[in-house]
């Protein structure tokens, strides 16, 4: 596991792009995207450069139940705000949140994501160590599942949102087995609300209650980190 740390969310956003570059020019195909604050000032940095996604495909996280594509707070439209209006893929795979049938949808996206094996993958990190919106208990080998969002991300998701009650309870969102099964992870997290969620990821055991703990028992992880997430690392 490679730890860069940075001074803030800006310097994060450069080493971030850096990794994405490196990635695309050793020849990455498919890119596992992620969503939340943390990833923009990476996806910004990208887009004001001249990377090329034209040729490559992207693979969604996850989704909230019951947005539609075009709902301003849908992963979809994040997506298409931040990274896929600047920056076209080729296609570019976000779970249905409004699918009418949501089990149908659940396979369907497993079956994404094992014809587009992903190279690299973004993530960032929940309060309570979620990735994704796996949630603590999240068995490490799920696939894409429905998931009823905890009271603590459902609180810290409502700043988004005109009202806490329109926040979704549910997501869909891709299993942690099929996130460690992304060549390389780039696991960026920013802030002191996040510090004890890293060093539990990074220094705790390896369990369900920490689903970001699995990522230490993978080969390939970059993990971008500014002084204030990392205040509470010992080693
Ligand atoms: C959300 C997303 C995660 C994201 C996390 C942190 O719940 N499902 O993918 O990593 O929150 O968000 P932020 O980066 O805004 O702190």
């Amino acid at each position: 596991m490679k730890i860069i740390k940075v001074q803030d969310n800006l310097a994060g956003g450069q080493a971030g792009y850096q990794v994405f570059a490196d990635a695309l020019n050793s020849g990455a195909t498919t890119f596992g995207l992620a969503t939340g604050s943390t990833p923009i000032s990476i996806y910004d940095a990208i887009t004001a450069s001249d990377l090329d996604f034209s040729k490559a495909t992207s693979v969604n996280l996850d989704e909230y139940v019951g947005l539609a594509a075009d709902h301003d707070q849908s992963y979809h439209y994040f997506m298409q705000q931040h990274f896929f209006d600047a920056k076209p893929f080729a296609q570019s795979f976000v779970p249905a949140g409004d699918a009418a049938d949501v089990t149908a949808e659940l396979a369907h996206y497993d079956d994404v994501i094992a014809t587009h094996p992903v190279d690299l993958q973004i993530l960032g990190l929940g309060q309570n160590a979620h990735i994704g919106f796996n949630e603590p208990g999240t068995p490490f080998a799920s696939k894409t599942h429905l998931v009823d969002l905890t009271p603590s991300t459902i609180a810290a998701n409502a700043r988004f949102f005109a009202d806490a009650a329109e926040v979704p309870t549910q997501a869909i969102t891709m299993g942690i087995s099929q996130i460690m099964e992304a060549k390389q992870i780039l696991m960026v997290a920013y802030g002191a609300n996040k510090a004890e969620a890293v060093k539990a990821m990074l220094e705790g055991p390896v369990t369900e209650d920490v689903p970001a703990s699995i990522l230490q028992q993978h080969a390939n992880v970059v993990v971008i980190l500014d002084d204030a997430s990392a205040r509470l690392l010992t080693k």
